[in-house]
Formats: structure tokens, sequence, C-alpha cells
């Protein structure tokens, strides 16, 4: 999109600007704004697949968490299960070590998601990741799992960010 912007959209006279390239100038743009779909690792998503990863804002990757703040996290995913429940567990991956990470509201059902989950549905996860002020100012991995009834992983993501 972004080598589009440059050769395409700036480049152009407006005089026969045609709508494709009214289009690209238009997301050129947004895209300012948008959010870039976030890099991440699958940890083993047992009972689902992962389609999406959005972390707003986060111009930049890995995302730079600012304390203080809170960041919009919203996961799309594939059901492979029925389940009534859903819980979100969230841990911190420091030198290696998982520690686990309070979240205001672990209920996944609670969190966009309409339950009971349904097979083969597409969901959105979508919640808010507050950065508390007294976090230290490091490097962590994410990882993020939402579990069914059998403590199975309807996802299970990896994605680094920097508290800052
Ligand atoms: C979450 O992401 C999906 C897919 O990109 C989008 O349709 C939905 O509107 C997003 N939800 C929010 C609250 O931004």
């Amino acid at each position: 999109l972004l080598s589009h912007c440059y050769s395409r959209g700036f480049g152009v006279k407006t005089g026969n600007m045609d709508a494709r390239t009214g289009l690209i100038v238009l997301l050129c743009l947004m895209g300012f704004t948008w959010a870039v779909p976030v890099k991440y690792a699958d940890c083993g998503s047992a009972a689902g697949t992962v389609t999406i990863v959005d972390i707003n804002p986060c111009p930049s990757q890995p995302c730079q968490l600012h304390k203080g703040q809170s960041y919009s996290v919203n996961v799309t995913f594939n059901s492979g299960v029925e389940s009534q429940s859903s819980t979100a567990v969230v841990h911190g991956i420091i030198g290696g070590l998982p520690i686990p990470f309070a979240i205001p509201n672990a209920d996944g059902c609670k969190s966009g998601i309409q339950c009971p989950i349904q097979k083969q549905q597409i969901y959105h996860y979508e919640t808010e990741l507050p950065v508390k002020s007294d976090y230290p100012s490091i490097k962590v991995v994410v990882q993020w799992e939402l579990r069914d009834d059998n403590k199975k992983d309807l996802f299970c993501i990896r994605f680094p960010v920097q508290i800052v």
C-alpha cells in the first residue's frame, strides 16, 4: 500500500484522476490513522484459528505501550469448537519465564464475543489493555490465550511489545 501511495497516489495529476487512483489516495490518507495488523506468532490455537490481531494505537511495531495509557486489543478468530464460556489468560514472557498478567476483564463472553460460542463462526475478541504507570520500561513478549470450556485455546498468540 505504501509504495502505491508514493508511486501512484501522490505523483498523479488531479486532472486525470480516475476512480481507482482516487480510492488509492483516499486509502493513503486513511493510512495515517489506520490500525496495521500486528505481527504475531501462534502458540497453539488448538480450538480455533486466528486471522487478525489489532492493537490500537500501534503505529509501528513492536507496539510501544506508554505507561498510563490504555490500548484496545481486537483478535479476530474462527472457532473450531462449541463452548459456553471463554476465559482470557495473559502472560508477559520475561527472560523466557511467563509471568501472569492481570487484565481488567478475563471473561471473553463480555469482551465482544456472543456466547455460547458456536463452531465455525468468526468472532472478534475486543478488550482493553491498560498499561499501569508502575510497570517497568522493558521489552516483553505478550502471550494472550482465550480458553474454552475444556481449557483448550480458542486462540493463543504471542507478540512483542515495548513498554515506554
Ligand atoms: C475488530 O476487527 C474486525 C476485523 O478487522 C472489525 O470488523 C471490527 O470492527 C473490529 N472491532 C473494533 C471494536 O474495532
